[in-house]
């Protein structure tokens, strides 16, 4: 079986050398992993600049969705490469249009009645959808969730409530933004029953939040993660969202559902938002989308799309090649990577159950498809965080050869590309065990 394989511990000489100049010329401002400098990557392994083999269970955080330089996406964009690289939005080409004409396909409701604006990275994602929501809406504020992370210029910033250290000295950020505890079904809001949280949730937005602090004809849209990403992959409890849209459609509120992390296939549906049976107004993608070229989009149901030419744009929105990339990468997905995603994520949700068993540190164990996270805690009945146990934990499996992240105030996450097989879930879990052991060595010392 194909395994990682570490000759010079990391970072070695060469990996040195290139972060001393990173520190150097770049901002420090980049939140930082294990400290891997690639050389190439191919299918689901990336090898560093002193030689050392990684099993990538990551995918440079949810983006390389069809693994690393899939052959038939590299083909895809090679023949864009003969044409143009560059149109510009103010002109036409049919890459673009072939991509929305599917995005809007795959929006959860019937029919293809959906527009697509097209964007460059997540954060211009969520800013379009924030923009259109108060365009169609003709209303101000947003509701936003605590521990959200939907991006960091200061509309998407303005939504975003996971860390202090994003939000620091950068206020004023856009007014008008409430935020209400996430339906977290770990950790449920209010400390209330499992079975009476949503309930608990939507009161609270009901009966406290429109009736003493914001009208709720005034509020453009509800602003969701269908499952938390940066803040620590977190599932939601199964019945809040459908309860927020007949709210929502109560008081002619808008829903945006940010699947920049989530979307397209990732936890075996195309959104993470169907797992919940509620279908939003407006999607936000980024990320996977385009298998590592930077490229997103935000998707609304055409009747709210009504803005008038000039009201939003930007110069690279559709760009053709990222546009054929992603062409290639939704049909990849369709035709097998989200059947993959959904089976080897269950497989390995089965094998971290397994192993919890043996680990209370492991708090708990979730996820859907491959958007898997595992939440680390000190005892299992207080339920205390236990951020230095994750953070050995990835730097012990970075050691040897596994490369994930930490995500949420004591998560580790597996994201990893939708090409990964069996053989290589049990290599990460074997490792992961192995982490898990040393972790608990040098924490009991
Ligand atoms: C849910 C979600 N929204 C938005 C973003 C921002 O994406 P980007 O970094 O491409 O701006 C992220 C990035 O992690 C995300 O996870």
């Amino acid at each position: 079986m194909e395994r990682p394989e570490i000759k010079t511990p990391p970072p070695g000489p060469k990996a040195k050398a290139i972060l001393k100049e990173h520190r150097k010329y770049i901002s420090h401002s980049y939140p930082k992993g294990p400290e891997l400098v690639f050389d190439r990557a191919k299918d689901v392994w990336i090898w560093d600049v002193d030689g050392n083999k990684y099993l990538d269970m990551l995918a440079g955080v949810a983006v390389n969705s069809t693994g690393h330089l899939h052959p038939e996406v590299l083909q895809a964009v090679h023949e864009v490469l003969n044409r143009f690289l560059h149109v510009s939005t103010d002109f036409y080409h049919d890459l673009e249009v072939t991509l929305a004409k599917k995005l809007a396909s795959i929006f959860p409701r019937e029919g293809d009645n959906q527009m697509v604006f097209f964007t460059n990275s997540g954060t211009e994602s969520t800013e379009a959808s924030l923009k259109l929501a108060r365009w169609h809406t003709k209303r101000q504020y947003f509701i936003a969730f605590e521990g959200s992370f939907h991006g960091r210029t200061f509309g998407s910033l303005s939504v975003t409530s996971s860390k202090t250290v994003h939000r620091a000295h950068f206020s004023p950020l856009v007014p008008g933004v409430f935020f209400i505890p996430y339906p977290n079904a770990y950790r449920p809001p209010f400390n209330a029953p499992p079975d009476r949280a949503s309930d608990q949730l939507i009161d609270y937005i009901e009966n406290v939040l429109f009736d003493r602090i914001v009208p709720p004809e005034e509020v453009a849209a509800f602003v969701l993660e269908p499952i938390q990403g940066e803040g620590g992959y977190v599932l939601p409890l199964p019945d809040f969202f459908p309860k927020l849209r007949a709210l929502a459609d109560k008081y002619g509120i808008l829903l945006i559902s940010d699947e920049v992390q989530a979307g397209l296939g990732r936890t075996g549906k195309w959104f993470g938002i169907e797992h919940w049976n509620t279908v939003p107004d407006i999607i936000g993608v980024a990320k996977g989308i385009a298998s590592g070229l930077p490229m997103g989009a935000m998707i609304a149901k055409a009747e709210i799309m009504d803005w008038p030419q000039g009201a939003h744009a930007n110069t690279f929105g559709g760009n053709p090649v990222a546009a054929a990339a992603a062409i290639k990468t939704l049909e990849l997905i369709e035709n097998g990577l989200m059947e993959n995603a959904r089976v080897v994520g269950e497989y390995f949700l089965s094998r971290l159950r397994e192993l919890q068993k043996s680990y209370e540190e492991m708090g708990d164990v979730r996820g859907k498809g491959l958007m898997i996270g595992i939440e680390f805690v000190k005892d299992r009945e207080s339920k205390e965080p236990y951020p230095e146990f994750r953070d050995r934990v990835v730097y012990e499996m970075f050691r040897r050869g596994v490369v994930t992240l930490g995500c949420g105030p004591t998560s580790l996450r597996f994201s990893p590309p939708l090409v990964i097989r069996r053989e290589h879930v049990d290599v990460a879990v074997e490792i992961l065990e192995e982490s898990l052991k040393a972790a608990r060595e040098e924490l009991s010392r």
